[in-house]
């Protein structure tokens, strides 16, 4: 630490905002509110209010597009701008086919029926799984859905008229971990795909309430808006969704496989009363086979692992350290359950140096 009292000047070399920095927060008050003389009146009563005015400010009468894939961003995002300009916004949910069981199907009740927001199902199920065919390459894979995204909202908001605006769900994390916040070279860990713009042919401007937050305030967000406790309390689930649960080559096979054992996992984890600890859970569907024995026979199937973390920004997080008993309950059912699954592993990374996705 280096400091000049009488000037009131103070420097760090360490990272107080990480979680596993003891007392981390308590320095940034410190320093906020008995140095710096700041008022802590920020909340988030106050920046509903504020993001409201600031969405009707930028948008004028303009028509805007909202991306929604399903997860509790894109969601609360949608519904912060519905608030301000009403039907000035059309939702475009690309159903990607890369969704957990029964999602897709989730969203679409949810915002028709019970918010009466606009909203176009574009079922692109094909284009995605067609584009994807063959290719292992995580980055590729990023590449290639952040690509489809675009071009299916290319075409369906061309079916809008008029859009000029297109509202995402983009997070703090999300643009500090794909671009350097000083411009400056910095590593790309991977390249999430609602980041990064669209391309300028399409000429939309981008409203991106969400892009000063953090996970945990979004869904503080969603509770001042009303959505349902259980919609907000959802575990964050990535754009590219189980394409990057599915290292290697995706089929819909594997996707079936995978969709089967992630809903036995949850809910195994619901039953423990564990879904609320828990940051992140799901299961990845290992493009290697191993060998098993089911009954009298032999089998040749694919291994699941199983993640969970703790976090509170996914930014750093620590797996979740499951009881035994636990363990090898969601294993058994999955194997049991399951057709293509004979091995159950439980992934022990923490991040980092694990990311907590597989890819
Ligand atoms: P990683 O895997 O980088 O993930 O430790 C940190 C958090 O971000 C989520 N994630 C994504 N979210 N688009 C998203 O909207 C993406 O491309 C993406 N990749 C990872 C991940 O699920 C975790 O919560």
């Amino acid at each position: 630490m280096i400091a000049d009292e009488k000037r009131k000047l103070y420097g760090i070399q360490f990272h107080p905002e990480v979680v596993h920095t003891p007392r981390g927060g308590e320095i940034y008050k410190n320093f906020v509110l008995n140095i710096a003389g700041i008022k802590p009146e920020w909340n988030m009563h106050a920046f509903r209010a504020a993001m409201i005015e600031k969405i009707r400010q930028q948008v004028g009468k303009g028509r805007v597009i909202c991306g929604l894939s399903g997860g509790v961003d894109s969601s609360v995002a949608a519904v912060l701008i519905h608030e301000a300009i009403g039907d000035q916004l059309t939702c475009i949910f690309v159903d990607t086919g890369l969704m957990r069981a029964g999602e897709a199907d989730e969203v679409v009740s949810l915002f028709r029926g019970h918010y009466n927001i606009p909203l176009i199902h574009a079922d692109a199920r094909d284009l995605f799984l067609t584009r994807l065919a063959g290719v292992s390459d995580p980055e590729r894979k990023r590449k290639i859905i952040g690509a489809a995204f675009i071009d299916v909202f290319d075409q369906e908001s061309s079916k809008v008229g008029g859009a000029e605006f297109l509202a995402q769900g983009t997070l703090y994390p999300d643009v500090i971990e794909s671009v350097s916040a000083t411009g400056g070279p910095s590593v790309t860990i991977k390249s999430h795909h609602n980041v990064g713009g669209l391309p300028a042919y399409m000429k939309l401007k981008l409203v991106e309430p969400l892009r000063d937050l953090f996970k945990d305030e979004v869904r503080a967000l969603g509770r001042e808006l009303g959505l349902p406790p259980a919609f907000v309390g959802r575990h964050p689930f990535p754009g590219p969704g189980l394409a990057i649960r599915v290292p290697g080559e995706i089929t819909e096979e594997k996707l079936e496989i995978l969709r089967k054992a992630d809903t036995i996992y949850l809910d195994e984890i619901r039953k423990a009363g564990l879904y609320d600890t828990i940051w992140q859970a799901f299961a990845v569907l290992l493009p290697v086979k191993t060998v098993g024995v089911m009954g009298d026979g032999r089998t040749y199937d694919h291994v699941c692992a199983l993640r969970a973390v703790t976090s509170t920004d996914g930014m750093t997080a620590d797996y979740y350290p499951f009881e035994h008993a636990f363990l090898a309950r969601t294993a058994t059912r999955i194997v049991n359950e399951v057709r293509g699954i004979n091995r159950v592993v439980y992934d022990i990374t923490s991040k980092p140096p694990g990311t907590i996705e597989w890819e």
